[in-house]
Formats: C-alpha cells, structure tokens, sequence
C-alpha cells in the first residue's frame, strides 16, 4: 500500500499523505490541500469522503457485510439482545453478565419521565408527527435534566446516556398513549427493556397486555438490525451538531430531525403507505415501476437502494425472516407482503434495478414487522430511532474523544455573481 499520493494541478506536484483503513477504504489525507494548493474537494453529500476515523461499525456494500464492533450482524441478531449489543457499541466491548445487570438496572433507574414532560405533549396540536414532538422532546431533556456542577463529567456523561438509551424509549410510548387520549403506562422494572416498551405501548388498565417471548425476541432483533450503520445521514447529524460541542440530548435531537426524512430512516412509513397504495389501486405495480424509474419524477421505490450497499442489504435479509417468522407464530396474513414479495422478484428481473444495483434495504420488510406488532404507522420511524440510539451515542461519544476532531466546517465552490455595487432602489429595473 502507498504511503502518499501524489496529485499534479498544473506544473505543480503535490504529496499528500495516506491514511490507512484496518479492512474497507484507506484515505488520502487532505487536510493541508487547501493551504498547500489553494484548491478543495468537491463532494456533494459526502459519498467519497472520510468525515472522521471509527471503529464503531464496519459495512461492505459490494458484498453486503455490517459488523458492530468487528462481530457480524447475523451473529449479533441471533444471539443477542437490543441492550446488550447498546453496550457493545457504546464500550467496545460484549458485557460481562454482571456489566450487562448493572447497565440494566442504571437504564431502569432512569426509564422514568419528568411529569412535567407531560404537559409538553398536551400543547402539540393534534396530528402531530410523533418524530417532531420525539425531537423537540429529547432536546428538552437537558431543561429538565441539568448538569450538576459537583458531576465529575465523566458522572454526567454516563447519566446522559442512561436517560437517553432509556427515556426516549419511555417518551415514544408515552407520546402514543398520550396521542389517543390513552392512560400512560409506567416502565416496570421487573420487564426487560424491549418488553417494557410493548407494554407501555400495549397495555391498559381494563385489557392487561400479554406480552409474548417470540414479539419481544422480534423487537429485540429489530432494534439491533438499526442501531448503528457507519456514517449515515443521521449519525453525520449527531457528529455535526455534536461537534459545536452541544450536549448528547441536542445531537441525539438533529439525529431524530434527519432520520425523518423519506429518504433515509422516514422510507419505512414510506414503504408501507407505497405498499397501501399498490393495494388500494388493485396491485398493479407497473406504474409505481415506471414512475421509480423516470427521473423527472421524484417518487423513488421506496425501501429500495442504498448509498453504500449496491446489494442486498444483509440487513434487510434477516428483517424478511423476522417477518414470515411473526407472521406465522401469530397466524397474521398481511396481503402487503405479498405485494412486498412480487415487487422484489419483479425490480429483482427488472433491467433499470439491475444496473443501477438496487436491492431491498432495511426498510423494505421492517414496516410489515411493525404493523404485526400493532405498531401504528406514524411511529414507524420512532422505531427506528430508538434502535439507532446507541449508535448515536457511541459515534457522539467517540467524536468527544477523537484527538483529530474539529468544529465542522465544510468549505464550498463558489459559483454565484463577481464583486458589484449596491443599486438604489430608485434605480433599480429601470
Ligand atoms: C436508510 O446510509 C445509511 O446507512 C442509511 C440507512 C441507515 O441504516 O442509516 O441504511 C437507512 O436510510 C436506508 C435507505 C432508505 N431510503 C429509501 O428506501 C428511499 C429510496 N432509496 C433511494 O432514495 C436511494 O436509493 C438512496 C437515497 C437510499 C441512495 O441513493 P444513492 O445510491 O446514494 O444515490 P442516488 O439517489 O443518486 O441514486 C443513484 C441512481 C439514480 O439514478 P440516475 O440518476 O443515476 O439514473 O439510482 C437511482 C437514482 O435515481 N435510484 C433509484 C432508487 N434509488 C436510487 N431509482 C428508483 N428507486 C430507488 N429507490
């Protein structure tokens, strides 16, 4: 492997360091190209440029591989649970059981919400996306939660991370009861963290929710399925708003604003209601085909593509067995998987999918997870961002403590109008 590269701009040569990768891309090193050569990059979106150094997840998009913290996802979705795999990326480390009770009982000690979090959600005009009231919600939990100047920092960061793993968890329940007029029910501490949720959301006083080991097995893999995936758009959120040096609540608040969006984490309730629509117009998937592949129109096929896999995301694979597994334990039938299944065999024998390397990605199938779950639509994406928690915190908590980390600043190229002088508006557009 070369230990520079060499770049010519004119009769100049320039070296420039490389930075070496342990698997997957190395870097050419361009911080001083600016100041050497008066010339940046060019990178829209980022595709092809190294933000930070990570040792948090690993992907392979050619050959459809994700690790967190070196150990495969198939691994991790069979054998292990949701809070376990939190504490793998947040410490580098599997627990050993008595790390794994101790992270338990610290996130159960902080499951619980401010009361006065309640009356936030009561001043949100009704309808509001659960992802809105979720943002503005977890940013306010540095007012409700301030640093106590005698907390050594260290203190403060771990009680940051116990609340934010373990109240936003409670504040998306909450905001469902609280949406349909319901009761809010308080985390039990006897239940795991995956059961809690479920029967927060699920249980009531006059119909008590049973709560079934093969749902919260699926909830447990959904949840590791998302919790971190490199530098997505919103991890790259955190690290940005993170580094102006705001508090893990504000960055963790621009992940969940970013993850919203239809083209990233805000595809799963895209899929579905893609999914509805093919339904509703008697299954015909021709014309969602033909509009997914015009690029003047920009309805895209929803849960289809990605930046980095240009396959199957393996994600997305075992996600399809989480599916028929759910849906055959409890004998559910769910007519949008069979729309789900014939859209995959037609994009898969279609030539515009084919060439532009277009697989189903996580969203495709965890949509169909949820509605056999009783998930409404609306908190799909809440979904996700609680799976994607610890890989926020793991990346914001890695960016703190990265000797190269700076403010983020990226530059531009300037193409707008040249130096001119200001026009009195008597004299304008005459
Ligand atoms: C997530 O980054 C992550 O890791 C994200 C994520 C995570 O865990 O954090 O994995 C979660 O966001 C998954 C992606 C969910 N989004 C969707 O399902 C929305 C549909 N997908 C597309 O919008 C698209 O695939 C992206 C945005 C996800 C990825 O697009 P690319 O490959 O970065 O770049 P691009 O949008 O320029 O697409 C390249 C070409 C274009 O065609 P051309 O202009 O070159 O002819 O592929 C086409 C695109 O039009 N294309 C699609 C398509 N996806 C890409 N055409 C139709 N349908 C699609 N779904």
């Amino acid at each position: 492997m070369a230990d520079t590269a060499k770049l010519i701009i004119g009769d100049k040569t320039y070296e420039l360091p490389i930075i070496e990768s342990v698997e997957g891309s190395s870097a050419v090193d361009i911080r001083k190209l600016r100041i050497e050569t008066g010339y940046v990059t060019y990178d829209p979106g980022s595709g092809n440029t190294g933000s930070c150094k990570s040792s948090i997840a690993f992907m392979d998009g050619k050959d459809g591989v994700l690790r967190y913290r070196g150990i495969p996802i198939e691994q991790l979705a069979k054998k292990s649970t949701f809070i376990e795999t939190a504490y793998l990326l947040i410490n580098g480390e599997l627990p050993t059981p008595e790390e794994l009770k101790t992270f338990s009982v610290l996130l159960n000690d902080h499951s619980l919400v401010h009361e006065g979090m309640r009356h936030f959600f009561d001043n949100f005009p009704p309808g509001s996306h659960p992802m809105h009231i979720l943002s503005s919600m977890v940013n306010s939990l540095r007012s409700f939660y301030p640093e106590i100047p005698e907390r050594s920092e260290e203190e403060e960061i771990n009680k940051k991370v116990a609340r934010s793993l373990s109240k936003v968890r409670t504040l998306a329940a909450m905001s469902y009861k609280i949406s349909r007029g319901f009761k809010v029910i308080y985390p039990k501490p006897e239940l795991t963290y995956a059961a809690n949720f479920l029967n927060m959301m699920f249980d009531s006083p006059v119909k008590p929710y049973v709560i079934e080991p093969e749902m919260v097995k699926a909830l447990n893999t959904f949840w590791i399925l998302h919790a971190d995936h490199e530098q997505n758009c919103s991890t790259a959120a955190v690290r940005l708003v993170g580094s102006a040096r705001t508090n893990l609540y504000t960055a963790i608040s621009a992940g969940i604003s970013a993850l919203g969006g239809p083209l990233h984490g805000g595809a799963n309730q895209a899929v579905i209601e893609m999914l509805m629509s093919i339904e509703e117009n008697g299954g015909n998937l021709k014309p969602y085909l033909e509009r997914a592949k015009d690029r003047k129109d920009p309805f895209r096929l929803y849960g289809f593509g990605h930046s980095v896999y240009k396959t199957y995301d393996p994600r997305a694979k075992i996600m399809k067995k989480i599916c028929h597994g759910i849906l055959e334990k409890f004998n559910i039938s769910d007519p949008l998987l069979d729309i789900a299944h014939e859209l995959e065999e037609t994009a898969k024998k279609d030539p515009y999918f084919i060439d532009h390397n277009l697989y189903p990605n996580i969203d495709f199938y965890s949509g169909i997870v949820l509605r056999a779950m009783g998930i409404p639509i609306n908190m799909f994406t809440v979904m996700f961002a609680i799976g994607r928690l610890p890989g926020w915190i793991s990346q914001w908590l890695e960016s703190i403590e990265d000797p190269d980390w700076k403010l983020h600043r990226p530059r531009q190229v300037y193409i707008g109008s040249g130096k001119r002088d200001y026009i009195p508006i008597r004299k304008r557009n005459i």
